[in-house]
């Protein structure tokens, strides 16, 4: 909802409220972002100007001696004016580098499409506010969309050249915001490859906290979701602003404080290598930045972010749609499979009870390893006889659907559509691209590479049945052309393409992967519904990774895959237990080699999938939030709600020796109701118990021989099961207790032993006392 009130403008969500001012010269100025307000009163002083400039400043004019644009909270800032915070609009003509937007005129209109980049649906409104130069040089357009329900305000600005001199446009910030300071941390999501998404808080001290990607690509370096948390803001109290940025390319968000707490907040594109030059009467608009303002900590804005992104960001098509538990044949086969080792896979994943079966790299072109094949997306019938049609058939008898992998933007040079196209990748005038997994970037910039691209993804998407299709993209851009246009154009084609595809395939099932997650965003969101988090299936990683990516993304994006128990990545070896523990919080997959299972294996999955098919919904769309972090000591512990019943995640790190009694802590519970819980129960692998064994056995038994990997693949053990009924206070404050801990003494079934990196799911619902769960 907007309102005009004289000089001032509220834009309100359901819970938060924007005020902005027109001040006395028309500069536009934050004056209060925070809960929400019913109106504006006459004398609320929501904001106030100094009325003495400071010492060594640059007044704005002798007609407004008080007037330093270095004190004031505004919505742009541009340079020459006394404004010294870092600018968020660059501009520069022949003539001029100075420029000075003031407020011209403003509008309330239905949300409209950004011309070029992928827009948020499900906006009631949208507050436009048109700044002029005051030497008539260029007008700009600051848009303000409202996404009520969700408390989301968009952000994006638009520039146009009113002057007969070509107007360079050096930066433009979709977002700024001034804010006072409060005691802020900053907390952003850094990483790497197989290491994505940390979650890392750094308290705000004068100067500027920058977190960019200039791969090209959104990156896993760092995501461009963070968080300013106020000193007293905890998990779920207190003051939290969110931001983010709907682009996939190169990205810029910056907090930069003086020495009078005065914050400004800019996020956007990253200029650099990026200049736009407009000819009279032409126009450049930005990506959309979106912000959020929660009073209930960092779970609160958490939760904001999720309903936007299921919501307003994801193809409506795929709102609370269930998604279904994958197979995918990556990590148990690699390059080396044939028809009949893939049927093999799909016949033992649809006995465990998977439901899709996506065939990964290596069944394409000469694609026998990842030097040679990418670009020619036409099946290799060598390897697969009776091609994509025969193993989706097959798959189909089978009661499964089926997916498939791409890589539809790179090419390898060893490839005929290299030796066709060899100008078709991205690069410069002379010197050698630089490989990256072997590979090189098609041009998505130019028309011929996209209709290219299109067409290929197409082709495929015909030939044979097909609900899924995993988008990989491995590497990121280099050698890129001299054009100041270029990181833009790259993804203004890449949507073109992406929009054209997800429009002519509504119901395919798209999931986002960049070598894991080098690229996710919520502009890939806006068209893959899911995306590959990470190339590191090992579960304690999958943790740190979903525990960042929490931050401003619902776990329906999360696509997690119980691996092999030796994960591949950390050779950390954790039980399918404790890997479905984790991987159970998101869109459930597996990948590791079926053939590979003992009978007690294949009963331990059947279990899991029968839970997550009788949780689904819960699991993958319920609100996510943090009950406890290793930030704060060795457990970190998680839930979904939905309606009367909560699924709550508890993990521990390193297994500690006589450890304290544990409890079980739950969120959003209301205090007088009586609630039932019960553990899930998990197999124990006998190997877990060393030379423990042979106090159960009537022989010697080597806990490092032949005869307990044989046993063992029958006979497994039990965990304990804790059940029970629970008030909600307790719930909140400290929980019923849970079976002690393994401390080296003995073992029952009232002692639970999870291990380094084990964990349990305990299952909450709301009930009259003789509810009892299993
Ligand atoms: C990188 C992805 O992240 C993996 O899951 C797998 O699809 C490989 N690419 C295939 O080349």
């Amino acid at each position: 909802m907007v309102s005009k009130f004289g000089n001032r403008f509220l834009i309100s969500t359901d819970r938060s409220s924007l005020v902005l001012r027109i001040d006395g010269i028309g500069k536009l100025l934050t004056d209060y972002y925070g809960r929400k307000l019913t109106g504006l009163l006459d004398d609320d002083h929501l904001g106030i100007d100094y009325p003495f400039p400071q010492g060594t400043s640059v007044v704005y004019s002798p007609d407004y001696w008080n007037h330093n644009l270095s004190l004031v909270k505004s919505e742009i800032a541009t340079m020459g004016k006394g404004d010294y915070f870092s600018p968020s609009v660059i501009l520069s003509d022949d003539r001029t580098q100075v420029f000075d937007f003031v407020y011209d005129s403003y509008r309330i209109q239905e949300p409209e499409p950004i011309d070029g980049f992928p827009t948020p649906h499900g906006a009631s409104q949208e507050l436009v506010i048109v700044m002029a130069e005051r030497q008539t040089h260029a007008r700009l357009s600051l848009h303000y969309v409202v996404y009520e329900s969700e408390d989301v305000i968009g952000r994006y600005a638009e520039i146009i050249n009113d002057s007969d001199l070509p107007l360079a446009v050096k930066k433009l910030s979709s977002l700024q915001l001034g804010l006072t300071n409060d005691g802020y941390r900053i907390i952003g999501l850094t990483g790497s490859w197989a290491n994505e998404l940390n979650r890392n808080a750094t308290k705000l001290v004068p100067g500027k906290f920058v977190l960019s990607s200039n791969t090209g690509f959104s990156s896993n370096r760092a995501n461009p979701c963070f968080a300013l948390a106020s000193s007293h803001a905890d998990f779920t109290h207190g003051d939290v602003y969110g931001f983010n940025l709907v682009f996939s390319g190169n990205h810029e968000e910056s907090v930069e404080m003086d020495t009078n707490q005065n914050i400004r907040v800019q996020v956007g594109y990253n200029p650099l290598l990026t200049e736009i030059v407009l000819a009279k009467s032409k126009s450049f608009v930005t990506p959309m930045a979106v912000m959020a303002y929660a009073e209930d900590g960092l779970n609160g804005l958490a939760h904001r972010f999720q309903s936007f992104v299921n919501d307003c960001v994801i193809p409506p098509y795929f709102k609370n749609r269930e998604r279904p538990i994958a197979y995918n044949n990556w990590e148990a086969t690699g390059f080396d499979f044939n028809d009949g080792k893939i049927k093999k896979l799909m016949k033992k994943a649809k006995d465990l009870g998977i439901e899709l079966f996506v065939l990964d790299d290596g069944w394409f072109g000469n694609r026998d390893n990842d030097s040679q094949g990418l670009g020619d997306w036409q099946c290799n019938e060598k390897k697969i006889k009776g091609g994509l049609k025969g193993l989706s058939d097959y798959a189909h008898g089978l009661g499964m659907t089926f997916g498939i992998w791409m890589e539809p933007e790179m090419v390898n040079k060893n490839s005929k559509l290299y030796q066709s196209h060899p100008d078709w990748i991205v690069k410069d005038v002379d010197h050698q691209p630089c490989p990256g997994r072997n590979q090189y970037v098609l041009d998505l910039s130019r028309t011929e590479v996209q209709d290219f691209v299109y067409q290929s993804v197409k082709s495929v998407l015909d030939s044979a049945k097909i609900e899924f299709l995993k988008w990989d993209c491995n590497r990121p851009l280099s050698d890129y052309p001299r054009s100041g246009s270029f990181f833009l154009d790259y993804f203004k084609g890449l949507y073109r393409v992406l929009d054209r595809l997800t429009k002519a395939y509504p119901t395919v099932l798209f999931e986002n992967c960049a070598s894991g997650g080098n690229r996710y965003d919520l502009g890939m969101l806006s068209y893959f519904p899911q995306s590959w988090m990470s190339d590191d299936t090992d579960s304690f990683q999958r943790e740190l990774i979903q525990y960042g990516g929490m931050l401003g993304y619902p776990q329906s994006t999360f696509s997690n895959h119980v691996a092999a128990k030796t994960s591949m990545q950390m050779l950390r070896k954790t039980s399918l237990d404790a890997k479905f523990d984790v991987a159970a919080f998101g869109v459930l997959g597996y990948e590791l080699d079926l053939n590979d299972l003992s009978p007690i294996d294949q009963a331990t999955l059947s279990a899991q999938i029968s839970y997550y098919k009788a949780h689904r919904a819960l699991f993958q769309f319920g609100i996510l939030s943090v009950i406890e972090s290793y930030e704060d000591g060795n457990v970190f512990s998680v839930q979904v709600h939905r309606g009367d019943e909560w699924m709550i995640g508890r993990y521990g790190a390193i297994q500690l020796a006589n450890p304290k009694l544990s409890y079980l802590k739950a969120l959003d519970v209301d205090p007088n109701a009586i609630y039932a819980y019960a553990s899930r129960q998990e197999s124990i692998p006998l190997s877990k118990f060393g030379s423990h064994i042979n106090s159960v056995t009537p022989i010697h038994v080597n806990p490092d021989g032949m005869a307990l990997a044989w046993l063992m693949k029958n006979k497994d053990m039990k965990s304990e099961i804790d059940q029970g009924h629970a008030y909600g206070a307790s719930l909140l404050s400290q929980g019923p207790a849970l079976s002690v801990e393994w401390n080296g003494t003995g073992y029952s079934d009232k002692i639970r032993l999870e291990g380094d990196f084990g964990g349990r799911i305990y299952h909450l619902i709301q009930s009259s006392k003789s509810t009892h769960l299993s």
